[in-house]
């Protein structure tokens, strides 16, 4: 049986191939047109060094020179002595230009559907199975949209996970006055065409084998309905998942019903949703994403955290972790700005 691979890159870019069933992972790499640097293919120098972010494998021969013990132990390997086990991510510590492959790929979408999910919030669906091959995306990562009729580009999430349909999602935050806020409330109709590049991006979902944190920032959570879309599908990973969701304004939330659902498919899945400026119905939590955390329970043991939403929201968590004692932990993180850049 194939596994399905993915190497992610320094500069953001993501390389999909398949590998056979025991076959080296440096073969199949090589085979895809995926030229990783090399040298000495005996697992002694240490040149096709990567890390796997998720997925089963096992090592040939490992020369204690190229890795230490504890470099296993952070899931380190050596391409040229890897055989996959299971489908798998792998993370290189260099840019994809020096594998000599294109990664990312240019398709067309054409508008199925322009969603009103909030008051500020859309969410786009775009069905792109005019392209003959599944695009390939890890939950998490971005895409990047042309506004149809102008040479803008914009960023946004995927907010669904990659599909044989080719059927794509993205949670879009309606500005007052933004090109693409425009263009989706004055001109956007079903069967429109809007082109797209992708995978993008160094935010996605990593191997789990501890509980996961979650942080979203107003449209931040389209990425985290990606990788809440995989562990659906999965039937979760095995560890806690636990999503904060803050927002200005009540009437910004979206997708409720979505978070309600996977807490039915998601075994330990919570969530809770965090308003900054209530209206006076507004029942739930108020406040700011760092007050509702139960510090307690964060110190107990080792956690992944994941973050993605507006500077100021990243940067006051992790101020508020510096100062925590907590046990080991490993942060993700991913800051957008609403206008156009991430
Ligand atoms: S090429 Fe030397 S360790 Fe893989």
């Amino acid at each position: 049986m194939n596994h399905k691979v993915a190497f992610s890159f320094a500069d953001g870019k993501t390389l999909f191939f398949e590998a056979g069933a025991n076959e080296l992972l440096l073969d199949a790499a090589l085979r895809n047109g995926v030229n990783i640097p090399l040298d000495c293919r005996e697992g002694v120098c240490g040149t096709c060094q990567g890390r796997c972010e998720s997925g089963q494998y096992t090592l040939d021969y490992v020369d204690e020179e190229a890795l230490s013990a504890q470099d296993l132990a952070q899931r380190k390997i050596l391409a040229c002595q890897t055989r996959l086990q299971s489908d798998a991510t792998f993370l290189f510590d260099f840019d994809s230009s020096l594998c000599n492959a294109a990664g990312t790929q240019t398709v067309q979408g054409v508008v199925t559907n322009i969603e009103l999910v909030s008051r500020s919030t859309a969410i786009l669906h775009l069905d792109a199975s005019a392209n003959a091959q599944q695009l390939d995306f890890l939950p998490g990562q971005y895409a990047r949209l042309k506004v149809p009729e102008t040479s803008q580009w914009r960023s946004y999430s995927f907010a669904n996970r990659p599909n044989s349909r080719n059927q794509l999602q993205f949670l879009i935050r309606l500005l007052p006055d933004g090109v693409m806020s425009n263009f989706l409330r004055e001109q956007c109709q079903p069967g429109m065409t809007i082109e797209l590049e992708a995978p993008l991006g160094s935010f996605y979902l990593r191997h789990v084998d501890k509980p996961l944190v979650l942080v979203a920032g107003g449209t931040g959570l389209s990425a985290f309905l990606g990788m809440l879309d995989e562990l659906a599908v999965e039937g979760g990973r095995g560890h806690p998942v636990h999503l904060f969701y803050g927002v200005t304004q009540d009437a910004d939330l979206c997708e409720i019903q979505r978070l309600d659902s996977y807490q039915a498919r998601i075994p330990g899945f919570e969530y809770q949703a965090i308003v900054s400026q209530p209206s006076e119905q507004w029942q739930g939590k108020v406040g700011f994403i760092p007050e509702h955390f139960d510090v307690e329970r964060l110190q107990r043991r080792s956690f992944d955290i994941y973050m993605c939403g507006p500077p100021p929201m990243v940067e006051a968590i992790k101020g508020w972790l510096d100062k925590q004692q907590l046990q080991k932990f490993t942060m993700y993180h991913e800051k957008f700005i609403d206008s156009n850049s991430r």
